[in-house]
């Protein structure tokens, strides 16, 4: 199979990351040990699209070491590291992406990458299980299962599988406690704001900061934020997620209310439209808006542009729309997973979770598969507590083992 990536001369900066994440994320590098001798993945294809940085490399790595041949594509055209996809071609695994794929070129890739005819399937988002519904059905019988990344595909998957319509076993990779705990909550919260931070070289403190969305990804984003001084303001739809948000100190109000009050406004719902013409009209001068959902559709851009006078980028990954009353208001990463495309994502040690999620979870595929269903299954929890044990030994943390007497007083009627 050719690749189809940007330039391979970029490979030596690509390597020097994946070397560098490397060397944090020992759960992987326990897989990597065990699964490169046993080889369980041999004569297996897989296709992954996942956001193309170094950690993903990593796994995309070890599954080609544990014997599958793997094809790998990007999960947003602008979080595609175009050093790392050289890298990977050269470690020998077949990658579709570029960094600013047009949407056509995207789909493209997936396209290409379905062309190897997997066996297993790892998906971000829901865009190559979609393709795999619509235009590459003929591929659907192959197929043993997969397993879904982040919430966003999940709710895709769960749509697909109450129309009766999923034709294979998926896994909810998200749901796993070692995954949603760690990634969505610690490494959203974290590599959002390293983003914003970096893309506008400017303080976080002091500001007003609002939170569309109280979820697993909005409550990382608002404790980070509080962590570096903002007063922090939640929008929700949920009334008990509002409440968290409430006795977790947070003021919680509508988003026509917050629109009049922040200073930078974060999405992370998973929803469309949370922020549009209505309160862009009220915003204060000088207000940036950036998004760390799946989709770029939570701040309705077409509704900002066509009601700017102007807009341009003003500096790498942040544009002004200039308002006819003279106010600018700014957009980081044309509204994209800030935290991916204008940075590396999450931290390592947070990936090093997930991904061991999703070894697992693509493992259990290979030995189960056969006898899973056709729907959305939760991963076996004795695979989060494997991870947990990895992990916690990795961090030198020891915990208490429950006596003979207090198992037995635990699982008294
Ligand atoms: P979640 O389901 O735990 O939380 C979403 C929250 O948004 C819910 O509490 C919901 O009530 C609220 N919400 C929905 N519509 C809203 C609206 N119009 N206004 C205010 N609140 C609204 O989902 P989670 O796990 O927090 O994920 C959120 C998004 O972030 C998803 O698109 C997910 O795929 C994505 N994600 C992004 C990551 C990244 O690296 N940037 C990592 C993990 C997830």
């Amino acid at each position: 199979m050719e690749s189809m990536i940007r330039d391979i001369t970029l490979a030596p900066s690509g390597h020097d990351k994946i070397e560098w994440v490397k060397n944090f994320m020992p759960v992987m590098a326990a897989v990597d040990e065990e699964f490169s001798k046993s080889k369980p993945f041999a004569g297996k294809k897989m296709v992954i699209t996942l956001h193309l940085e170094a950690k993903t490399a990593y796994m995309a790595e070890i599954f080609h070491h544990a014997g599958a041949e793997v094809a790998l594509t990007g999960s947003n055209p602008l979080s595609t590291q175009d050093d790392v996809a050289a890298a990977l071609v050269e470690d020998g695994v077949h990658v579709f992406a570029w960094h600013g794929c047009t949407d056509e070129e995207y789909n493209t890739f997936i396209d290409r990458a379905l062309d190897i005819k997997p066996d297993i399937v790892i998906d971000d988002g829901g865009d190559l299980v979609h393709m795999l519904h619509t235009k590459r059905r003929e591929l659907l019988t192959g197929i043993i299962g997969g397993s879904e990344e982040t919430t966003t595909g999940v709710h895709r998957l769960r749509a697909l599988a109450d129309q009766g319509k999923l034709e294979f076993p998926m896994i909810a990779a998200n749901d796993a406690y070692c995954k949603y705990l760690f990634d969505n909550r610690y490494g959203t919260g974290q590599s959002t704001w390293d983003g914003i931070m970096r893309t506008t070289n400017l303080v976080i403190a002091g500001k007003t900061v609002v939170i569309a969305g109280y979820g697993w990804c909005g409550k990382g984003g608002a404790m980070r934020a509080r962590g570096l001084g903002a007063n922090v303001i939640i929008t929700e739809v949920d009334p008990i997620k509002a409440i968290e948000a409430v006795f977790d100190g947070f003021r919680v109000m509508t988003m026509d209310e917050a629109a009049r009050e922040g200073d930078i406004f974060l999405t992370l719902t998973g929803d469309k439209d949370v922020i549009r013409d209505r309160h862009f009209k009220v915003m204060k001068d000088g207000a940036m808006m950036a998004n760390s959902g799946h989709f770029d559709v939570e701040i309705n851009i077409p509704e900002l542009e066509a009601m700017s006078k102007s807009r341009r980028k003003v500096r790498n990954n942040i544009e002004e729309f200039l308002q006819e009353d003279g106010r600018k208001l700014y957009l980081l990463a044309e509204g994209r997973l800030v935290n991916l495309a204008a940075g590396d994502g999450h931290p390592a040690e947070i990936m090093d979770l997930s991904f061991g999620v999703q070894f697992f979870s693509a493992l259990h595929l290979l030995e189960h598969g056969k006898e899973l269903e056709k729907g959305v299954h939760l991963m076996p929890d004795s695979i989060n507590q494997r991870i947990a044990e990895i992990k916690l030994k990795s961090l030198g943390v020891s915990i208490d083992k429950l006596t003979p007497e207090q198992q037995a007083y635990l699982s008294m009627a």
